[in-house]
């Protein structure tokens, strides 16, 4: 038997109900999922996107149904353009309560087919991006009381991913390392490790066709896809004083496909270049 959480019996819907939630890369995917989850548990979420019209549309969405959200732009690359988002955002919500460092930038490619400045450039998203986005909103996250949580990935090895793998495995390190800095702040920091979640733009390009698909589920012990939803029912309770007790934790939210190591990834690789 398939089971998916249904958000509205798994939780009331009050979790967050007066804070403010700063979300990177919260215009598509995972990260607007977990921004509209938030946003229903009585959150105000700050989208903060490259793109501003992306970032004020999946806000307007949630207004559209009740929730408070406000699009801002910035590239995570960019400090000062970071620091200037968080202005707007403390001036339209306050403090930050929470902070979601989701913004990521991928692309599949093997090591022999990436130029340094593509690696570079995932680098500096993924993990500079991440410690930019901590850094610029740090001197008003709420303390005690605040969650740093970002959006990380394996630390086994994925082929056509070294770029990718290797900038989170310096999110895990910064999320263990300001989870002890700033737990006696009363800040928790934790991190989530998404598996192959349907709907989202990156699982569209790695798996683009229905035999790919297959062959994903196959990878996966619950034998399905995640949901957006799945990552935000996770992300709710690592932010939520459910998880009061919780920090420097890195959750896997991917059926048990963490178990299997990088076997899973490394037989497709096989099937795809063989
Ligand atoms: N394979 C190999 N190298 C690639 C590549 C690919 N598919 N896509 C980009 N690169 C390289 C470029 O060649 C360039 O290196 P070069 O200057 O040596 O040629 C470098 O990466 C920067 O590319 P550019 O397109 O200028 O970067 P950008 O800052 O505009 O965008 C991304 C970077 C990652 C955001 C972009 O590739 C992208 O839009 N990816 C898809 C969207 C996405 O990542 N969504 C998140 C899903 S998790």
């Amino acid at each position: 038997m398939t089971q998916t959480a249904d958000p509205a019996t798994t939780f009331r819907p009050d979790l967050l109900r007066g804070k403010h939630a700063l979300i990177t890369g919260g215009g598509s995917g995972i990260n607007l999922g977990i921004a509209q989850s938030f946003a229903a548990h009585g959150c105000a979420v700050t989208i903060l996107g490259r793109n501003l019209e992306k970032a004020q549309k999946a806000a307007a969405g949630i207004v559209e149904v009740g929730g408070q959200a406000l699009g801002v732009s910035a590239d995570v690359r960019d400090f000062a353009a970071l620091q200037a988002a968080v202005a707007l955002a403390v001036a339209a919500h306050g403090d930050f309560d929470i902070v979601l460092a989701g913004a990521a930038g991928n692309f599949p490619a093997p090591v022999d087919g990436i130029s340094p400045n593509g690696f570079k450039t995932v680098v500096d998203i993924d993990l500079l991006g991440t410690y930019n986005t901590i850094k610029a909103a740090a001197p008003h996250i709420k303390a005690p009381g605040g969650n740093v949580l970002s959006i990380s990935a394996y630390g086994v090895p994925v082929p056509m991913q070294a770029h990718v793998v290797a900038a989170k495995a310096g999110v895990d390190a910064l999320t263990r390392t300001l989870a002890v800095e700033w737990g006696l702040r009363g800040i928790r920091v934790n991190a989530i490790i998404p598996g192959p979640i349907d709907g989202t733009e990156g699982m569209a390009r790695l798996a683009p066709d229905e035999k790919t698909r297959s062959q994903f589920t196959r990878t996966v012990p619950l034998g399905r896809f995640g949901l957006p939803q799945d990552i935000a029912n996770a992300a709710l309770f690592l932010v939520s004083d459910a998880a009061s007790y919780v920090t420097g934790v890195i959750l896997p939210v991917d059926g048990g496909q963490n178990m299997l190591g990088g076997a899973p990834q490394y037989q497709m690789f096989l099937q795809m270049t063989q």
